[in-house]
């Protein structure tokens, strides 16, 4: 019988669908998963949600602003959302959306409870509301701005449903005293503990002058407030009022941000304890990342966002970066200088190059398969103890061990996790370069001490597989399989790992660089001509003719010759097409159709993916010279960068590819024109 597994229930605040998500929102997701798959390996039946909060005078607004009703403004950005989750890798177990069937059950229940309980009545309510935020500002007088986003509050006078947040003082201080561990980080407890000591007014919890939003039944035009509406969704999302039938709830932590910590630590308790429901066990505020100095925005111009980061470096990449480099609880600046060296230095020189060094060797030294570490010989050297020492400690189990990365992940403790994961990526490094497995291998006699220097690096790799795995889920997939372990590695128990468990004898490969090292200018100028482009797209260009290939898609061009509409030649002109020639092709391992080249156009080298490997043999290729679309902006093709188009006519049905040739002498760089 498999033993029945604890529950743990997380979230990520459900999300605004004003706007797309950036850094600031992926952060938050991020985090939730890197803590869902930690306590995945700890053997916890976990459920993670995330979700859309659907409600509310700005969406009302934009939905008009775009000439659509709400709930078809809404349906859409809750799908790109939940695409943008899907593609990054981080899926909500639960995706949940404010305007759920489900949850509106859910939120009139949790009002009914309430108000049978004798927490609700009737009143009126003027003060001063920031529509970005869906909050009154208590003390603020009329042409105020807001004290949060800064934007100019509007007076609003209301018939309300009230919420008896005043009788919850004594309850929530005697919650807090009794579960010390509630509110995280322990700044943000102190801060909340004394705004409910300084009394807690009345919450107005219906509006009248909200048209888009939840009805309260048998009151319209009463609608729910959008944050009585949206914290209700963590509940929605694991049964609603059957909640019990799921047995998730209450939840054992919500992950937000530093600005939503009090609707989370005080409205929220006190509605469900209002309610005679389980308060939720932990709720942990983050701070932000700032892009010069203020919180990203799209009004302010200075948002961050996800995709280019990921297509250019990867999605580890982007998580490795966004838990290393702020402590958790803290606010942090980004910068993608700081991103690329973070990549370079800890990922591509360091973990990448460690896993290159060790696989390359087993491979040179014992035929590719780990040998046994030869105890005798260990002893005799005097070595590595304290490589093995520093393994077990990080992988202690017992999490009161201070230096145990469970501990650490336990604590939220994620930069300090990683750092201490990289301390053995560093020692495994430093005694590989001492004691120069290159030079034991030309001695038969220290064949023993080979051994054991091979087989305990990679034995810290397979360590550091498993520890770093809820941040670098990708990455340390590939590092396992090339250490020849079987099985997935997300049902390995972070918690069990024991030194000597890799066996000798098994077969290792290396099949593809877990980190490749880049180019720091380059890849920024790269990443920021994707971001552009992905906040300014082009204006929708005419639709490509038939026989045109999806653009980009196989980068081999077809000038599709049925296109009646005539365009200026300035618009030619922002075509900048040259004459490349290829130095090197090669087939691509589970890409039939594409080829990777690289092509030198005259002031540089370029990597451009060509779907023409069915049709042309790589070797033939070498020196060809070609035309090349040389200003596209840069994708990944099946993984792999693509940087330019190498132009070809598409021939017959089928689109065969034919490859334009010169009949005259072209210098390499020339410009078509
Ligand atoms: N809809 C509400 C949450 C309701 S939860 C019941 C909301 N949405 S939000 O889209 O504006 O923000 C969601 C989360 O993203 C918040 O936790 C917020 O702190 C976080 N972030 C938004 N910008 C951020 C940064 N620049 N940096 C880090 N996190 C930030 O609030």
């Amino acid at each position: 019988m498999p033993e029945k597994k604890e529950k743990f229930y997380l979230t990520t605040p459900i999300y605004y669908t004003n706007g797309l998500p950036h850094i600031g929102h992926t952060y938050t997701t991020v985090v939730a998963d890197v803590i869902r798959r930690y306590k995945r390996m700890r053997g916890y039946d976990v459920v993670m949600t995330t979700g859309t909060d659907e409600h509310g005078v700005n969406v009302e607004r934009a939905a008009k602003k775009a000439g659509v009703p709400e709930s078809e403004f809404v349906a859409k950005m809750a799908e790109a959302w939940r695409a943008l989750w899907d593609e990054l890798g981080i899926p909500g177990d639960e995706f949940i959306r404010t305007t759920d069937i489900t949850h509106v059950r859910t939120v009139q229940w949790l009002f009914k409870l309430c108000r049978e309980n004798g927490y609700v009545y009737k009143g009126h309510y003027t003060g001063q509301y920031c529509i970005y935020d869906n909050a009154f500002v208590n003390d603020a007088k009329p042409g105020d701005n807001c004290p949060d986003c800064g934007r100019p509050l509007e007076t609003v006078t209301e018939e309300n449903y009230f919420f008896k947040l005043s009788s919850f003082q004594k309850p929530l201080l005697d919650f807090y005293k009794k579960n010390p561990d509630f509110i995280q980080p322990d700044t943000r407890r102190n801060e909340i503990i004394s705004f409910v000591e300084g009394g807690l007014k009345d919450l107005s919890i219906t509006r009248t002058t909200i048209r888009w939003g939840i009805p309260v039944p048998g009151e319209e035009p009463h609608v729910f407030y959008v944050w009585f509406d949206a914290l209700t969704a963590y509940l929605s999302a694991v049964g609603g009022p059957e909640y019990e039938k799921r047995g998730y709830w209450p939840a054992d932590l919500h992950l937000v941000g530093k600005d939503i910590i009090r609707f989370h630590t005080v409205y929220w308790p006190a509605f469900l304890m209002a309610a005679m429901l389980p308060v939720p066990k932990q709720v942990w505020a983050h701070g932000w990342f700032l892009m010069d100095a203020a919180k990203m925005s799209k009004s302010k111009g200075n948002v961050v966002l996800p995709r280019p980061i990921v297509n250019m470096l990867g999605m580890d990449a982007l998580r490795y970066f966004l838990l290393r480099d702020v402590v958790f609880g803290q606010d942090g600046n980004f910068s993608y200088d700081a991103l690329v060296t973070r990549y370079n230095s800890d990922l591509a020189n360091g973990l990448g190059n460690l896993a290159s060094r060790t696989l390359t060797m087993i491979e040179k030294y014992f035929g590719g398969i780990v040998p046994a570490a030869d105890a005798a010989a260990e002893i005799q050297e005097g070595f590595w103890g304290d490589v093995k020492g520093l393994a077990q400690a990080l992988a202690q189990s017992d999490q009161a061990v201070g230096s145990s990365v469970i501990w650490r992940y336990e604590k939220c403790n994620f930069s300090n996790a990683l750092e201490a994961i990289w301390t053995l990526v560093a020692l495994v490094d430093a005694n590989l370069s001492s004691w120069k497995p290159w030079a034991l291998a030309e001695y038969p006699g220290k064949r023993g001490i080979l051994a054991a220097v091979l087989y305990n690096a990679a034995e810290a790799l397979r360590f550091i597989a498993v520890l770093a795995h809820p941040v670098l889920p990708d990455s340390t997939a590939v590092l396992w399989k090339q250490l020849g372990q079987t099985g997935r590695l997300d049902d390995v128990r972070i918690d069990q790992l024991n030194w000597g468990q890799l066996k000798a004898g098994t077969t290792i490969s290396r099949d593809k660089s877990l980190f490749p090292r880049v180019d720091k200018t380059e890849a920024i100028e790269r990443i920021e001509a994707m971001a552009n482009e992905e906040l300014n797209p082009p204006k929708a260009a005419p639709a490509p003719a038939p026989s045109a290939p999806a653009a980009g898609a196989s980068a081999a061009v077809a000038v599709a010759p049925t296109v009646s509409d005539k365009i200026g030649i300035e618009d030619f002109a922002k075509v900048e097409m040259r004459v490349g020639q290829i130095k090197t092709a090669e087939r691509i391992v589970g890409a039939d159709k594409l080829l990777k080249l690289t092509v030198d156009i005259g002031t540089e080298i370029r990597q451009i993916c060509a779907g023409i490997a069915q049709y042309y043999e790589p070797e033939s290729l070498i020196g060809r010279k070609v035309a090349v679309v040389v200003n596209l902006a840069p994708r990944k093709l099946r993984g792999v960068e693509s940087n330019g188009m190498i132009v070809a006519a598409s021939v017959g049905p089928e689109g065969r590819p034919v490859l334009t040739a010169f009949l005259e002498e072209v210098e390499v760089g020339a410009r078509l024109k």
